[in-house]
Parts: structure tokens; sequence; C-alpha cells
């Protein structure tokens, strides 16, 4: 067997050269951390549930006109996407208070915001991927005019879709995070959405009972993460199939 090029190891995923120059096969761990890593574990199932969300988050974005870097899923656990030099932002949108919003601001979580907010966050680990302006993003190149005129409509139009699919399965947006990529195409450059759009980097709350169905609940200790992740993706009508357990092969006579 061949071994494959691995171009980098992150916190919940691993990419690999792929099979084409231009190409990334997107592999998804088990491992989550919190809090810029302090804190760590291993949830069997995690990575599974995650390809299989950000697939289908990524297709509907794709079949509305919203590019992103997903091209196919190549197994349980692994999807081609096209490589993108990534803008080096965790982009924040937040529909109602959580987290870090209302710590900072003194906003009870929960309120719904008077419009849908868009955050700029460095991404970089060490630093805890600190809250940035539009002016230390421009001063420091990380992103010209024309990009953030691009990054916040695509931003508003993930929200949009994100949070229609969402409610039609009774699950409230609370926020997200997005990443996006520059590709180019001769003459042309354009930003797509990348990275992965999961429970992993949304929040999401039932909309009846407030119950909590995203990273937060590994974050809080609020149970298993497994069970939520699961359970978005029942409502969904992602992967029927692989929620059943497995049979295990037996030995005839
Ligand atoms: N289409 C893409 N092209 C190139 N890099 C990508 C693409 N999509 C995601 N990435 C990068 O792949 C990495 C995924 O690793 P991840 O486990 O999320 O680690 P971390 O976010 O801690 O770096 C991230 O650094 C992300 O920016
Ligand atoms: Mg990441």
């Amino acid at each position: 067997m061949a071994r494959r090029t691995k171009i980098y190891e992150g916190t919940a995923k691993i990419l690999y050269e792929g099979p084409e120059p231009g190409t990334i096969v997107q592999h998804f761990k088990d491992d989550t951390t919190a809090f810029n890593a302090e804190k760590k574990a291993v949830i069997e199932g995690k990575g599974v549930l995650n390809n299989r969300l950000s697939e289908f988050f990524m297709t509907g974005l794709n079949n509305i006109g919203v590019p992103t870097h997903f091209i196919k899923r190549l197994n349980m656990r692994e999807q081609l996407i096209r490589q993108a030099e990534i803008i080096p932002l965790e982009i924040v949108v937040r529909n109602y208070a959580a987290g870090d919003l209302s710590t900072r601001l003194g906003i009870d979580e929960g309120m719904q915001l008077p419009r849908p907010i868009v955050e700029y966050h460095f991404k970089n680990n060490d630093l805890g991927d600190p809250l940035v302006t539009e002016e230390h993003i421009a001063a420091f190149g990380w992103a010209g005019q024309q990009d953030m005129e691009d990054i916040l409509s695509l931003s508003l139009r993930v929200n949009d879709f994100m949070s229609g699919v969402m409610m039609a399965v009774g699950i409230r947006l609370v926020d997200f995070k997005l990443e996006v990529g520059r590709i180019y195409e001769g003459d042309f450059q354009r930003l797509i959405v990348a990275d992965e759009i999961s429970p992993d980097s949304c929040r999401l709350w039932d909309i009846e009972t407030g119950q909590k169905l995203d990273k937060d609940v590994f974050r809080r200790d609020l149970g298993s993460l497994t069970d939520a992740y699961t359970e978005v993706a029942r409502r969904l009508g992602v992967m029927p199939k692989t929620s059943t357990p497995m049979m295990k092969p037996t030995l005839i006579n």
C-alpha cells in the first residue's frame, strides 16, 4: 500500500494530498478540544458524524450557488475538497447571544440579537483566536477590501441557509464559525467556504426545550456529545443507515 502524504494535522482533522493537483483529502478525527486545547477527549463516532454533516451542509450550499470547497465524500471519515488558500480568519456569525459574546458584553445567553452580527477572529491557536477589527485585517493584509465584502455576503448567505435548514427540524442556529479560502481559476480568483460546517463549529439549540446539540455539550459536560450530534443527523435525515448498530459477522456451523 502506498503511503499518503500528510499535509497538515490539526485538532479535529488531517489533510492529505489529494489525487489531483488542487485537491485535498480531508479526514475527520474523533479527537475534540475545547478552551484552546486545554480540554481534550476522543469521542467515538464524532468524525463520522461531522464528515456526513459537513457534506450535507456544503452540498446544500453548493446547490444554492454558495461556492464551497466540497467535491465529494470518499468514505466514512474522508471527503475530497478543493485546496484553497485559507484566509487566516475565523468568521463568526451570531443570531442569539451566547459564549464569548455574552461573557464579553454581559448579555444573557439566548437573547435574540437585533440583527446577525458578523465577527472576525484572527485564526491563531497560540493566541486563542483573538477578536480583531477590520482595521487589523486591512493593516496586516490578511484580506483586502473586496475580500471583506465577499466574506460578509458569503457569511450572511450561509447564515440564512443554515438558519432555515435548522429551523425546519426544530433547531435554532444560535451562532457558527466559518473559514473561507481563496481559489484561482485562470485569470480569476474567488473566495469559497472551506473547512467544515458541523456541530463542532455551530451552536445549535432545540427550539422547544433549549437543549444544546453542539460542542457546548462537551465544553460544559452536559452529556454525550455523540448522542447530541446523532440527534442533529437524525433530524436532518443524514446517515439513517449507519446510525443503527452494525451486525457483527457470525460464523456458520
Ligand atoms: N479547502 C481547504 N484548503 C486548505 N486548507 C483547508 C481547507 N479547508 C480547511 N483547511 C484547513 O485545514 C485545517 C483543518 O484542521 P483542524 O483540525 O480544523 O485544525 P485547526 O483548525 O486547529 O488548524 C485548518 O487549518 C483549516 O484552515
Ligand atoms: Mg479547525
